[in-house]
């Protein structure tokens, strides 16, 4: 069975391929902007702790159930609840898996576009001509190119395009091999952004913004943002970590394999973070810090530093690298399960299900135009935005991922039985110290705090 599925050709293929799923545009646009509408220090070591208490137990659950049963999310659940209360209705935390990995996937992949065109136009000085006029620029995006449906729809068919095409030659030979061109790239052009960051005169500065905790700025809806977007960056609550866990072998240790993930993630973020504030701060025109951040006023502001094509080029494939690793994940999640449940062909699998969640993506492509308020936009947004755009994202970070995550928890703490998670974490790892603390996080930490989320949630509490 594992032969046909395919499996990582070790651990190390494994970790690039989920640190790729999990660093992408949460990390590169979304953990900025985040961070800088909840002023920095405080909400990031918020963050921090919820990565650590909550995202990390639940990566390391989702990837024992992958292994456990080196199944796709639907029929893992359905094996392991067989026996257990609630039965093949466990299942159905596999489906809603499967449909957030589709309703992310077909707006996610029309953002990550933009990078495409994005980097075109540097290449061709033509962002840096648009970039001399910030007003412009935004106007550019805003009202033009937004609005400009056949863009929009190729850039997001491109996109879709090299997603099915990794997906479509498997775990080894399309996944891991894309994840491991592109994550040492990816590093490698981070490392010298930041380099080049630290050179410039608002990096101190930067430093102490993200550093620096000043607790009184810190709202109840901080610590829920800092958690929900904990979940969205370590692609957690929909089983993409999971079906990668499933192309696992025994000889590997989960515990720490997860910790390097969660780990890489957070740091990648923060660089991120570090990158954009340093240049940000370095510059004296008034610019937008919003969600429109990574497409109107990064450029603005490289616009005046040297070499700034050559800079916004770098920076604009970095991202689409950053996507693409993220987007070949979700549409994995998908795809697996047509092979697992549906016993359809990889190739099949791949072809169909891309092609249909590039379809559906087209309406979100077009939902954009006239869209002037680009708060609209909000990758991981607590509010329901307008558009089918809005709604899937709204659905998606709302309910299909907290929901997931919840009841992933709920099974792995509440229902999987002790003696089988602490087999399975024992596996390639040897004694498992820490399984106390994490069968305590699992149980009750997890839960409740995604618990919150999703109460907030029904009570219509905005607190963006
Ligand atoms: N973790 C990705 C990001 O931060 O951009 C988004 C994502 C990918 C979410 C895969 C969920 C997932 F299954």
């Amino acid at each position: 069975m594992a032969e046909s599925r395919g499996q990582w050709s070790g651990r190390m293929g494994f970790i690039l391929a989920a640190t790729g799923s999990a660093i992408g545009l949460g990390n590169l646009w979304k953990f900025p902007y985040i961070t800088h509408e909840n002023h920095g220090g405080a909400f990031v070591l918020v963050y921090i702790a919820m990565v650590l208490l909550v995202g990390f137990p639940i990566m390391i659950a989702e990837v024992l159930v992958g292994r456990r049963t080196q199944l796709s999310p639907v029929s893992a659940f359905r094996k392991l609840g067989k026996d257990k209360p609630g039965g093949a209705l466990w299942a159905g935390v596999g489906f809603l898996g499967v449909l957030a990995g589709f309703s992310i996937l077909s707006y996610y992949s029309v953002v990550a576009g933009w990078t495409i065109h994005y980097t075109w136009l540097s290449l061709t000085g033509e962002l840096n001509r648009l970039a001399a006029d910030p007003a412009g620029l935004q106007t550019y995006f805003g009202g033009e190119f937004l609005a400009n449906g056949s863009q929009q729809v190729m850039y997001h068919l491109l996109f879709m395009g090299l997603t099915t095409s990794a997906v479509y030659f498997g775990v080894k030979g399309g996944i891991e091999k894309v994840a491991k061109i592109l994550m040492p790239m990816l590093l490698l052009i981070l490392l010298i952004l930041v380099v080049y960051s630290s050179t410039t005169s608002g990096f101190n500065e930067a430093l102490r913004f993200l550093f620096k905790p000043d607790f009184s700025s810190l709202t109840t809806g901080s610590i829920l943002e800092a958690l929900g977007h904990a979940f969205f960056t370590l692609s957690l609550g929909m089983g993409a970590m999971l079906t990668y866990g499933s192309y696992i072998g025994k000889d590997i240790s989960i515990p720490r394999a997860a910790f390097q993930i969660s780990l890489f993630d957070t740091v990648i973020a923060l660089m991120a973070c570090l990158i954009m504030f340093s240049i940000i701060n370095s510059s004296d025109i008034d610019v937008s810090k919003s969600s429109t951040i990574l497409f109107t006023t990064i450029p603005t502001v490289f616009a005046q530093l040297p070499a700034a094509s050559f800079f916004n080029a770098i920076f604009y494939l970095l991202i689409g690298f950053a996507a693409l690793t993220s987007t070949i994940s979700l549409l994995e999640v998908v795809s697996s399960y047509a092979i697992d449940d549906l016993g359809w062909t990889r190739k099949r699998a791949t072809i169909t299900m891309g092609s249909v969640i590039a379809v559906f993506g087209v309406l979100n492509a077009l939902s954009l135009g006239g869209n002037d308020s680009l708060t609209n936009i909000n990758l991981v947004g607590r509010e329901s935005t307008a558009g089918v755009f809005g709604t899937m994202d709204y659905l998606a970070s709302n309910w299909f991922l907290p929901v997931g995550g919840f009841l992933i928890a709920l099974f792995v703490g509440w229902i999987m039985g002790a003696r089988d998670t602490f087999e399975e974490l024992e596996k390639g790892h040897g004694y498992f110290s820490g399984y106390k603390i994490w069968h305590f996080l699992i149980r009750f930490v997890a839960p409740l705090a995604v618990g919150a989320i999703i109460v907030s949630v029904i009570l219509g509490r905005e607190y963006q």
